[in-house]
């Protein structure tokens, strides 16, 4: 394929379901050129190749071979870190499905791969990137919205028992952990970048109906720096779907309210009544950093920053990705920038499968659940821990 002049050379590994997204948003993209893809299952590549006009490759070195720069790594968790640091030891860049990893030992691996590669790594987490929760990160970051308090962060899906039938899902070995670390990794990953550093977890998870390895559902109460508290709810067993995260601060009350992608019509910010006045009078030091209109008329702070919507599916990303790599800047959500997340998702199973509290400073290479979700427990503990439900390991 001849080259684009300008254009990034992009290759996509894993060429099932979420590639189709990572293929449609690259074609989308004019300074893009997708050149290559491979997958271990070659009828998958060729498929794919054909849909988006790029060659079809035997291997990671054949791909990288086609002289591309950036590689989007959609296989399944468990294979991860094995084909990212592969593509770092080629020298590339690698665009990194959630989750990153299945463990924090595997994230700290390709940590060291990245220090020692011309490449880096980016995390998809493409919910950090529509316009509603780029505008809602800087005004909590500079105060405008006022401070935390308490927030909620709910995933409640439904996934029938088919959904399981799969051989890797439903078990630790194929996908690393439950729904914790594969669905809520979303708003929780959302959740703590609008947050900032969590500190303190309490979790509770349980095997209510699915026939899995793991939870269908978990809850968790997380103690902030600041002080604020939030509840986080990630179940498979929700007829009525929703993704939600609300925050109540010393200023309103911010909220975003959609399922699996929002605009900016799904945000939602309602001013404490009065809380320009009070903020205004600087009678209430806790009210120093909101400045919002209240309910008195007036344009409040969230409404007057409105700008284009830019909807939180992949094209969000990568746009900005592709536009951060081609002028040279940082790209925001790298794989640093994503620990936090993986720290949680690993205190969250720490916690509800050890029956004990959890901080941050509990998450050193000592803890079993470093290298492993499952803590490295026999299956009869965990299911001790969780509720046998209707599955019951040999
Ligand atoms: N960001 C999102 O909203 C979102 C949504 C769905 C899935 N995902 C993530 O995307 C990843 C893939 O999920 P999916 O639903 O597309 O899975 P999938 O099963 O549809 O596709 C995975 C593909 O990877 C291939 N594969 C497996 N191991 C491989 C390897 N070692 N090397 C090369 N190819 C390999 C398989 O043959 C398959 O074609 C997962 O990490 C998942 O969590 C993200």
């Amino acid at each position: 394929m001849s080259a684009v002049p300008g254009a990034l050379r992009v290759g996509v590994v894993g060429c099932g379901g979420i590639a189709r997204s990572h293929g449609r948003a690259y074609a989308a993209n004019p300074r893009v050129q997708l050149v290559a893809a491979h997958d271990v299952n070659p009828a998958s590549a060729k498929g794919f190749a054909e849909e988006f006009g790029a060659a079809a490759c035997d291997s990671l070195a054949d791909l990288v071979a086609q002289d591309v720069q950036l590689v989007s790594v959609c296989t399944p968790p468990g294979s991860h870190t094995a084909t990212t640091v592969a593509l770092l030891e080629l020298g590339v860049s690698v665009l990194l499905e959630k989750p990153p990893t299945v463990n924090l030992a595997d994230m700290d691996l390709i940590a060291q791969a990245e220090a020692a590669s011309t490449g880096s790594v980016y995390v998809v987490f493409q919910h950090r990137h529509g316009s509603g929760a780029e505008r809602a990160h800087r005004l909590l970051a500079d105060g405008s919205l006022g401070v935390p308090r308490v927030a909620v962060c709910e995933t409640l899906w439904y996934r029938p028992e088919s959904y399981f039938d799969p051989e890797w899902r439903g078990n630790w070995a194929g996908e690393g952990g439950g729904p914790t670390l594969g669905h809520g990794i979303h708003q929780i990953d959302l959740l703590l970048h609008l947050m900032g550093e969590w500190t303190t977890l309490d979790a509770m998870a349980a095997r209510i109906a699915r026939p899995v390895e793991f939870e269908d559902v978990a809850t968790a109460t997380v103690t902030f720096a600041n002080g604020a508290r939030a509840s986080v709810v990630t179940s498979l067993l929700s007829p009525k779907e929703v993704s939600r995260i609300r925050i109540d601060t010393t200023a309103g009350t911010l909220e975003v309210d959609h399922l699996y992608g929002y605009s900016d019509a799904d945000w939602s910010w309602f001013p404490l009544p009065g809380a320009d006045r009070v903020a205004a009078n600087g009678s209430d030091p806790e009210l120093a950093g909101g400045n919002s209109a209240g309910g008195d008329g007036g344009t409040d702070v969230w409404t007057a920053s409105a700008g284009v919507d830019r909807p939180s599916q992949h094209a969000a990303q990568i746009d900005e990705l592709v536009d951060d790599l081609l002028a040279g800047r940082p790209h925001a959500t790298t794989l640093a920038s994503t620990r936090p997340t993986m720290e949680f998702v690993t205190a969250l199973y720490a916690s509800a499968l050890g029956g004990t509290s959890i901080t941050r400073q509990d998450l050193t290479p000592d803890l079993e659940f470093y290298r492993s979700l499952d803590g490295g427990l026999p299956a009869q503990q965990v299911s001790a821990r969780l509720g046998s439900g209707r599955f019951a390991p040999a």
